[in-house]
């Protein structure tokens, strides 16, 4: 059933292409070059009446839901708050009639995320899921189902997942922008057809993975690091050290890249790695000199840039290239080399890379 690999993980990973073809199928529009999404009950005037979104879900749905609110707020100009699953209930969110919220989660299953959707709905809030499973708690509970389309996820690290998380919300947030009028047609064409090239770029980045197994060796002897971002990448890299952790068991931590020098940069030494994803051109000039301030520090520093980066090839020790695309998508690429990351570091511990200590694919209670 693993169909030739090692593990579920490394399986899941190659099967990213397709899950992103899955998750976009049938949903953009050849003739009018929008997003439809017929499985939605709200109607126009329902989306014209959203005055906020609330984002719920835990873990990895979370990080993916971070990058979900950047799209929607830049796409829609609607005001999207987000909250891990577990704590939104006991700060008491303001939650009126026009607001939607939106649980993401993989299993549909998770205690957490279905306590506060439910908490939503007796506070008379519309509840959209975005899940992998039909049929589940969250699917059933909530008034509309954006399914991802990821196929079953068995490795309890999630990947495939993930990345199908974020296409199905760049896809909703086009959506609504489209209903709004707050994206032009032109810009919406380009985003879109810039999306459907996203597979392809995928598989091309899984073809050779040398740099990434090399670079994971010369990790894994390692008890701690630090990935840095600013903007989206700051979101992968949350994304990203969680992966690292749950299955290498090596300690990191993500920080945004301008906020390490308010205190962390004290934990920085001689040889500390630093993980500094910069695809984000248009602030490229500040990470570069948060890159310059923890090799001042003797931090070895790991970039992952956009191919033709000539910045990064300058300041950092090693570069792990992406291809081009949209600035707004470049989410979808980066994490996809962080994920092999974790994945032959966790390899090079002699780890149980499927099944990592402590953990349970799906977390049913709170
Ligand atoms: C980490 C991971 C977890 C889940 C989290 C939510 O790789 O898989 O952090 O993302 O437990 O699970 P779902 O999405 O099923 O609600």
């Amino acid at each position: 059933e693993k169909d030739g690999y090692d593990h579920f993980m490394q399986k899941e990973i190659a099967e990213q292409p397709r899950a992103y073809r899955d998750t976009m199928l049938g949903r953009i529009d050849k003739e009018t070059k929008g997003v439809v999404l017929p499985e939605l009950n709200m109607t126009l005037e329902d989306i014209h009446q959203i005055q906020q979104i609330q984002m719920v879900a835990c873990g990895t749905a979370y990080h993916a839901a971070l990058v979900g609110k950047a799209v929607i707020e830049r796409m829609t100009r609607i005001p999207v708050e987000i909250d891990v699953a577990s704590e939104y209930r006991y700060r008491q969110p303001v939650i009126r009639e026009n607001t939607l919220v939106i649980a993401v989660s993989q299993s549909g299953e998770t205690a957490d995320t279905l306590a506060a959707m439910r908490e939503a709905k007796l506070c008379g809030a519309r509840v959209m899921a975005v899940t992998n499973v039909v049929g589940s708690s969250v699917a059933r509970e909530a008034d509309d189902v954006l399914y991802t389309m990821a196929g079953p996820e068995i490795a309890v690290a999630s990947t495939k997942a993930y990345t199908s998380q974020l296409i199905a919300l760049y896809l909703f947030a086009i959506y609504v922008s489209q209903s709004l009028n707050t994206m032009d047609a032109m810009t919406r064409m380009e985003l879109l057809s810039t999306m459907e090239k996203l597979p392809e770029q995928v598989e091309g980045m899984l073809e050779d993975t040398r740099t990434i197994q090399r670079i994971a060796g010369e990790l894994a002897d390692r008890n701690h690091l630090f990935f840095i971002g600013r903007g989206l990448d700051y979101m992968v890299a949350m994304e990203a050290s969680l992966k690292l952790k749950e299955i290498s068991y090596i300690h990191s931590e993500a920080y945004a890249a301008g906020e390490l020098k308010h205190g962390s940069l004290a934990l920085i030494e001689d040889g500390t790695p630093v993980i500094a994803i910069a695809t984000q051109e248009a602030l490229l000039e500040k990470t570069i000199s948060n890159i310059k301030e923890v090799k001042a520090r003797g931090a070895y520093v790991i970039g992952v840039a956009l191919e033709g980066n000539m910045e990064m090839a300058k300041t950092a020790d090693e570069v792990i290239y992406i291809p081009r695309t949209d600035a707004l998508l470049t989410s979808t690429l980066s994490v996809v080399p962080l994920q092999l990351l974790a994945y032959y570091a966790a390899l090079a511990r002699g780890n149980d890379v499927d099944k990592p200590r402590n953990l349970a694919k799906s977390v049913t209670v709170e």
